[in-house]
């Protein structure tokens, strides 16, 4: 008997879901065999990406499917009946299904939360200052944030990638709940700020547009592969006011300065970025929530004393999980009696206002962005 003809586009995601385990994930496993497929039209490589990550969000309900490619026709399917109606899953079903069990001793699991998870993620862009509304009528498919007027959400068909735009520096592909961040730090030009955990550099690059590329900006990590990129990214952007640094983290610190601003863009669960990157929700374990949660308490120790009386601490983490937000918050507050929870302003999220706090959980069906805990403190003047 003849199989049926699968899709190419089918047959490659297959390829991928094949390679992916616990030392590769899904996106490694994609861009590794993204390389070595020649010929493929940039929608070809979207659906591929689509197609993998459905099959991972639809992973438990395809346990009883035999062979990778009957799994991906049901995932496909589940999520197409999905995206039409919403309710044809029931709660207790996504409770049971969408997230591993331990995850409901860690944080508030709610059903609006569940829902989004088996969503699609969007694509944010964050624009240069001032320029969205431009390339919003440049772009079709590109859509201004209300409240966020350099963030666009972008559903065409463009490979951005390879756009005069994209090289001239003059958009980033970054999720709106980290837009938020650089938001909240809310840094003027002309101060002196630190981006601890600077990784590639997303938010470094919105600190610095943030900062008018005035005053000066350090950015350091742990992995010195990940600041040779924020290099790259730096040079695309125009970034002028930033020095980069090693810092594993430790006690002593990399530089003598006393800052205006540290941002703690910490190491985390990741459990707030599980919509985008679903195999996640498989390969992380509540041993990794409290790991993590000790790493956050001592960075945010270690960086305290580096902070000028009246300058302010921000501590970021794409995730939900207590251990990683109100409880490094408490710790903090009981050990730094020189710092003072700093009250973000207002702040309109979706359909939510939040005034008068001084952390903010970020839901992803706020904004249909990624999950993401922020808090504030200043240093007290005296
Ligand atoms: C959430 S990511 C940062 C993302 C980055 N801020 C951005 O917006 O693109 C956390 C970063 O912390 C770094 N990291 C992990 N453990 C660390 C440690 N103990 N000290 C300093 N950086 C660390 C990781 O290499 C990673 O780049």
């Amino acid at each position: 008997m003849l199989r049926p003809v699968i899709h190419k586009v089918h047959q490659i995601a297959a390829e991928v879901i094949r390679s992916t385990g616990k030392d590769k994930p899904a996106d490694a496993a994609l861009r590794e065999v993204l390389k070595q497929v020649k010929d493929l039209a940039p929608f070809d490589a979207t659906e591929i990406a689509k197609t993998v990550f459905i099959y991972y969000r639809w992973h438990v309900w395809l346990r009883d499917e035999r062979g990778v490619e009957a799994k991906m026709r049901l995932a496909l399917r589940l999520d197409e009946r999905f995206r039409a109606d919403e309710s044809f899953v029931p709660f207790a079903e996504l409770r049971e299904k969408a997230v591993p069990a331990w995850t409901a001793e860690q944080m508030e699991v709610t059903d609006d939360w569940l829902c989004s998870l088996q969503r699609e993620p969007k694509l944010w862009l964050r624009l240069k200052r001032g320029t969205a509304g431009n390339f919003a009528r440049n772009f079709s498919g590109a859509l201004v944030n209300q409240t966020f007027p350099d963030a666009v959400h972008y559903a065409g068909e463009v490979d951005l990638f390879k756009t005069p735009e994209f090289h001239a520096g003059e958009f980033e592909i970054q999720d709106i709940a980290s837009q938020v961040v650089s938001l909240l730090c809310d840094p003027k030009p002309g101060e002196t700020w630190w981006d601890t955990c600077a990784g590639e550099g997303g938010k470094t690059l919105h600190l610095s547009d943030l900062m008018q590329n005035k005053g000066l900006l350090w950015a350091s990590d742990r992995a010195e592969w990940r600041l040779l990129k924020l290099k790259r990214r730096t040079g695309r952007a125009k970034v002028f006011n930033y020095r980069s640094v090693h810092w594993d983290g430790g006690k002593k610190l990399p530089m003598k300065t006393k800052f205006d601003g540290v941002l703690v863009d910490a190491p985390c669960s990741g459990i707030g970025t599980w919509q985008r990157n679903p195999q996640a929700r498989w390969t992380t374990s509540a041993n990794d929530v409290s790991e993590l949660s000790a790493i956050q308490k001592n960075l945010l120790t270690h960086v305290a004393p580096s902070i000028k009386p009246g300058g302010k601490l921000i501590f970021s983490v794409c995730t939900l999980t207590r251990a990683e937000s109100t409880d490094v918050v408490d710790a903090f507050n009981a050990s730094q009696p020189d710092f003072e929870p700093m009250i973000f302003p207002d702040i309109q999220l979706g359909e939510r206002r939040v005034s008068g706090v001084s952390n903010i959980t970020l839901w992803p069906q706020d904004l249909g962005g990624n999950g993401m805990f922020i808090a504030g403190w200043r240093r007290k003047k005296s």
